[in-house]
């Protein structure tokens, strides 16, 4: 994350004492993969969970979890006061309400008393906890004080329970926490309107046409782009929930229809809009209004074609705007691309050829083949978060290109 030259953003990873804490282990490994300098502090009862070495081992300095014991007579000043961030996983109930009440009886609250660094909590706690009135309160108030908070999830808790309670994924709280660190910021300013995910055309109130597309290549453009500083407008068919951060707004659509007009709307306010979403070709003419009952006989569904988004947008293109298509291709993917990057207008065609071992639909990793007017740039089978930056490594070099400024990246030449 960090540049040749810039030092690495500091970030205080806090542990308290839940079950959740075994997986902040992997949230430290994962902030220390992506360039973060993390020193971790463990507080007395997240040491009945999990030990310090482990966390001294992975993270960038020793884990610290007394106030009195360490070799610093005042660590958490200094802890506090060279963080670019504080992020708590887990924030237990009690943790909370002593964070909200400002009380500094153990390092890690104390080193919150003394940061000026924003926030982030994870909670997570069993569900009658985490609905409690006092619990809730307690958060409100770190709201209101800027804190930002991720989680918890809802699934499977200790002793066998299931509800609303779990720790975030270690990847969402990796991913919202590089965002508020700020990265690279060459965005910064940049409105980008990202579409993701497969649409689904009903055919009766029960049963919908639609594809195998999972939303992954289109919620790693969000990210990716957020962490480049811009404002990003996610268009996307996925039902599960996408954790909040700042400076991304989500809209939920299901159909062709649907993510036409939220796409028109973003449109007109988007420097950069990114279509990598799955659209039908195809929607049913006719939407049954009951369920198309066995007993009737097998029915003939007649089809007519959707609206073609992306071309919609190059038609209302606003001056400057870039536009990014992705093409799922199979056989000769490159060829059949570059035709539709020359019939569809648009800036940037990311061709996927979906046939490709690990590359295109539900996979967590792609191989794709970018294509400009001017060149080719192959990315070889990489996670989908790589493939992300490199096509927004192209957008930036248009939309410098654009500015008039100079160091726009380009693709090679063919
Ligand atoms: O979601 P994942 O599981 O992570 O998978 C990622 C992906 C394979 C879906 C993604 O990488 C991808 O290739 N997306 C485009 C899929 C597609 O619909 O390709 P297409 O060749 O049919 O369409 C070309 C372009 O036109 C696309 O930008 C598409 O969004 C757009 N389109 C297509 C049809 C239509 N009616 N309107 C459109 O805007």
């Amino acid at each position: 994350m960090p540049t040749a030259g810039t030092p690495a953003p500091r970030v205080v990873l806090g542990v308290s004492g839940g079950i959740g804490a075994y997986k902040a282990v992997e949230v430290c490994r994962r902030l220390v993969e992506a360039g973060v300098h993390v020193a971790p502090v463990l507080t007395p009862d997240a040491l009945r969970f999990v030990g310090k070495t482990t966390f001294s081992a992975l993270g960038s300095e020793p884990a610290q979890s007394s106030l009195f014991e360490e070799a610093s007579p005042i660590p958490h000043t200094k802890l506090g006061q060279s963080a670019d961030l504080v992020v708590v996983a887990p924030a237990t109930a009690d943790f909370l309400a002593r964070y909200a009440a400002g009380m500094g009886g153990e390092l890690l609250t104390a080193t919150l008393l003394a940061t000026r660094a924003p926030v982030l909590v994870c909670p997570a706690m069993h569900t009658e906890m985490w609905e409690h009135p006092s619990v809730q309160e307690n958060l409100d108030t770190l709201r209101r004080r800027g804190v930002s908070v991720v989680g918890p999830e809802e699934g499977a808790l200790a002793a066998g329970d299931v509800g609303v309670g779990r720790l975030a994924d270690p990847a969402t709280i990796v991913s919202v926490a590089l965002v508020m660190l700020g990265g690279r910021g060459d965005l910064q300013g940049r409105r980008v309107a990202i579409s993701a995910g497969g649409t689904r055309e009903p055919i009766d109130p029960v049963r919908h046409l639609s594809n195998r597309s999972s939303g992954k290549q289109g919620h790693a453009l969000a990210t990716a782009a957020l962490r480049r500083g811009a404002e990003v407008v996610l268009v996307t068919t996925v039902g599960r929930p996408v954790a909040a951060q700042p400076r991304l707004s989500v809209v939920r659509v299901d159909t062709a229809a649907e993510m036409e007009a939220a796409m028109a709307v973003e449109s007109d306010k988007a420097d950069v809009i990114v279509m990598a979403a799955a659209v039908a070709d195809f929607r049913p003419r006719q939407v049954a209004t009951h369920k198309l009952a066995k007993d009737d006989g097998v029915p003939e569904i007649v089809l007519e074609p959707t609206p073609d988004i992306l071309c919609g947008l190059v038609a209302r293109r606003r001056p400057g705007q870039v536009i990014v298509g992705f093409a799922a291709e199979t056989g000769d993917a490159v060829e059949r691309g570059r035709r539709k990057f020359d019939r569809k207008g648009v800036d940037l065609m990311v061709v996927n050829d979906v046939s490709a071992p690990g590359a295109g639909f539900d996979h967590d990793t792609n191989v794709v083949t970018i294509l400009t007017s001017g060149g080719t740039r192959e990315v070889p089978l990489s996670s989908k978060e790589v493939v992300a930056d490199a096509v927004l490594e192209q957008v930036v070099g248009l939309l410098a290109g654009r500015d008039g400024r100079a160091g726009a990246p380009r693709a090679e030449e063919d």
